[in-house]
């Protein structure tokens, strides 16, 4: 009780530094010009995530170029659905015009857009899909992501070109590639797909396979490093190639191999997928073999867009959606070859 009082507290403090900000920042001419954006993330220790808001924050200021002061409040979960349906209510108590959400759990939408519709508040789902049933309840509620099957089919197919260029990475010479695969999140869109489409993908392209493992690691470094770790004592060093739902658990399973002080040359290949910060720099020093970037500068750029145009009405007609609901940035393939563009964009 005295905890949630606390959080309220902080919440209200957060919400009226925004309001004393905001109207700082205002032209005495618009004062009424204002937008509050709520944004309810799942864990922003996630480092795909905690980029993506740092470009939503980015993206929202630059609406301001429209004329309007923007206010935005984020909220983290810490992953769990119940914490986050109580931080979209105070959002909403508090006055938010739109909100933007990133569910904790993507089966488990109803009670925020129950909540939401009450006020007549649009939804910007974002990141984590909710399944099409939950998004076709109400035409005021949207999606901005990535085309997950994308991601695995240009990862199958950037381990499929490596292995075609370097055919030394079947260190056993059989004629087959052994491989694991390090998943995300159980019942997360973009583990299910990317881990189908991947295999799918490297067969298809003349890839042939054995797989030795799977395991989840919930797109966490730490956990993969330990997963790892196990999968290196059962394998030893048949491994020849490590696939990885995303980068950070990429990076997680080169840790392991550096841990155990297991010699380079004896280093399966290891993909990854988002381009994160440190997901680029591994492909630029040719630690990671490649990646696939996902698109978050994009994908902040449509939730800005999408917002702005949802609350004002302003330039709706402009916006593509697929569906009439969903917005889907592309994915792009990285390698040593092009990640300096990719490292030169963001900055
Ligand atoms: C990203 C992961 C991230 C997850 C969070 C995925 O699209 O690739 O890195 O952890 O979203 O929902
Ligand atoms: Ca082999």
């Amino acid at each position: 009780m005295k905890l949630r009082k606390i959080k309220d507290t902080a919440v209200l403090i957060v919400f009226l530094a925004a309001m004393i900000w905001a109207s700082c920042g205002r032209s005495e001419e618009n004062d009424e010009k204002q937008i509050y954006i709520g944004v309810a993330c799942y864990d922003q220790k996630d480092t795909f995530l905690g980029e993506l808001m740092e470009s939503f924050k980015d993206e929202c200021s630059r609406l301001e170029d429209k004329g309007y002061d923007i206010s935005l409040t984020i909220m983290d979960a810490a992953n769990s659905q119940r914490t986050q349906d109580d931080q979209v209510q105070e959002m909403i108590s508090n006055g938010c015009d739109i909100l933007c959400v990133n569910l904790a759990d993507r089966t488990d939408p109803s009670e925020i857009i129950d909540a939401a519709r009450e006020k007549n508040i649009p939804i910007i789902f974002f990141n984590r899909e909710p399944v099409e049933e939950d998004l076709m309840q109400w035409d005021k509620l949207y999606y901005v992501g990535a085309p997950a099957k994308q991601s695995g089919q240009m990862q199958g197919e950037l381990a499929a070109d490596l292995i075609k260029e370097n055919p030394s990475i079947d260190r056993n010479n059989d004629g087959k590639i052994q491989y694991v695969i390090l998943e995300g999140e159980l019942g997360h869109q973009d583990a299910i797909i990317r881990t189908e489409s991947v295999a799918e993908s490297m067969k298809e392209n003349g890839v042939e396979l054995e797989k030795l493992s799977y395991q989840t690691a919930n797109w966490n470094r730490a956990q993969a490093q330990n997963r790892m770790t196990q999968l290196i004592g059962q394998y030893k060093n048949s491994i020849e190639l490590v696939i990885a739902n995303n980068d950070a658990m990429a990076l997680g399973a080169m840790d392991a191999y550096e841990k155990l002080g297991i010699t380079e040359s004896n280093y399966p290949v290891f993909l990854g997928i988002d381009g994160t910060d440190e997901g680029l720099e591994a492909v630029q020093q040719s630690k990671l073999a490649a990646t696939v970037y996902n698109d978050k500068e994009g994908q902040a750029n449509a939730m800005a867009q999408l917002a702005f145009a949802v609350v004002t009405g302003q330039g709706i007609e402009d916006i593509k959606f697929e569906n009439q609901k969903y917005i889907y940035l592309p994915y792009q393939k990285v390698t040593p070859d092009n990640v300096d563009s990719f490292i030169n964009d963001q900055e």
